[in-house]
């Protein structure tokens, strides 16, 4: 996926001119300047369903650089019979403004549910369309991160009350079955076993709970290649060390705005999950890092909107995350696991909000993301790793 984007172009400036013969300027410098600072994919096919004009967004959403997209038609990029080309048609044939809602975009390199498309002609350019699409999918996950945050947040306050009620009584539970086990019959000095195997399971689960816990964080440049390394070793001599773990990395990514210890957590969760639902032959996991230029979001309380254009990603070829735990999946006790908690990506969605980050998924049978994305560190923030990297060690 990475490398297929040019280098960003300043927001708000309409967009390079592409190397084939599609003319330049084609648009007025006005227009152009107004479609590039939306965040919705925007673009201007012609009559023959040439891209005449695409956006940041929209080179983002088709994960395609506007300079690759001037030679490409529509009919390139999606099947024939994709109701997208129904729309266009309308369009052109009505001389008005058609919407579709619920689309499927769906080809080989495009896989989006959900879509809102909107069409209207362009007067200047006769038989154009200016196209916007709004993924749906992309607005249901915001919608279920920022849910999950508020799940998380639940979580640590009942984590903090679990430490304090449970912790203490059970270690004296635990002592007492220790000293009963030395003066009786055989027999049950196995029940005593069992009360301190069961305790130590319950600590572990406490143990567990305690990270949800409100805790400062510090945050600092974090080289995000070497926790990724560190991550894909312990995961090769523990519990993946029968699956093939590629690395795919940006070899030009700046350090990250997070922590260290945080990433490193976050990331074994998706890893494990990754490695406990692929096929035990044949499973593959790909770490991916990339810088992706669009990605912003809102600050609660706030009209700032921070920039979180580093992307890291766990990709699997498992079967996908089950229908259904899709809607709920970053809450806790969700699992679809014989012994799972549920825990592993609701501690996930509290890390990578503690870090000021936005975690998504994206889920099919063979091909499950979980594409994290995070802050570069403010100008002049000192710490590990401040200077640019130079791909994992
Ligand atoms: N890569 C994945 N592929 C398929 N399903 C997944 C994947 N990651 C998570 N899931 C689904 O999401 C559920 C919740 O995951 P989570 O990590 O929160 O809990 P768990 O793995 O079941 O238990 P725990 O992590 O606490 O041991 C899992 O039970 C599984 O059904
Ligand atoms: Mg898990």
């Amino acid at each position: 996926m990475s490398g297929l984007l040019t280098p960003p172009r300043p927001r708000g400036r309409p967009a390079a001119a592409p190397p084939t013969e599609a003319p330049a300027g084609l648009l007025p410098p006005d227009t152009a300047a107004i479609l590039s600072a939306l965040p919705l994919p925007a673009m201007v096919l012609d009559e023959e369903d040439r891209f005449r004009y695409a956006n940041n967004a929209a080179e983002l959403f088709f994960q395609i650089s506007f300079a690759s997209l001037t030679a490409l038609r529509l009919g390139d990029l999606l099947p024939r019979d994709s109701r997208l080309f129904g729309l266009l048609a309308q369009v052109r044939a009505q001389g008005g403004q058609v919407a579709d809602h619920d689309l499927t975009l769906e080809s080989p390199r495009l896989h989006r549910r959900g879509v809102t498309a909107h069409g209207a002609p362009l007067p200047e350019l006769p038989g154009a369309v200016v196209l916007t699409l709004q993924d749906g999918s992309k607005a249901q996950m915001l919608d279920r991160q920022l849910n999950s945050q508020g799940a998380a947040r639940g979580a640590s306050a009942m984590a903090a009350m679990l430490a304090h009620e449970v912790k203490n009584p059970l270690s004296g539970i635990r002592g007492a079955a220790q000293l009963l086990e030395a003066g009786v019959s055989e027999s049950d000095r196995e029940l005593c076993l069992l009360i301190q195997d069961e305790a130590d399971r319950i600590r572990g689960l406490v143990d567990r709970m305690d990270m949800f816990s409100d805790r400062p964080v510090e945050l600092a440049p974090v080289n995000v290649h070497q926790a990724l390394d560190h991550v894909r070793r312990v995961a090769l001599s523990g519990f993946a060390a029968h699956l093939h773990i590629i690395e795919d990395y940006d070899p030009s990514l700046p350090p990250v705005w997070g922590n260290r210890d945080i990433l490193v957590q976050i990331l074994l969760n998706l890893v494990k999950n990754a490695a406990e639902a692929v096929d035990p032959a044949g499973g593959e996991i790909v770490l991916t890092t990339a810088f992706h230029h669009g990605v912003r979001i809102a600050v609660p309380g706030s009209r700032e909107r921070v920039h979180l254009p580093l992307q890291v990603m766990v990709r699997d070829n498992g079967p996908g995350i089950a229908e259904a735990v899709q809607e709920t999946l970053f809450e806790p006790f969700v699992t679809t696991k014989r012994g799972g908690q549920g825990l592993g990506l609701a501690l996930v969605a509290k890390l990578v909000a503690d870090i000021g980050g936005l975690i998504e998924c994206d889920s099919r049978p063979g091909r499950t993301v979980f594409r994290i994305s995070l802050a570069m560190p403010a100008p002049g923030a000192a710490g590990e790793a401040a200077a640019p990297l130079g791909g994992a060690p």
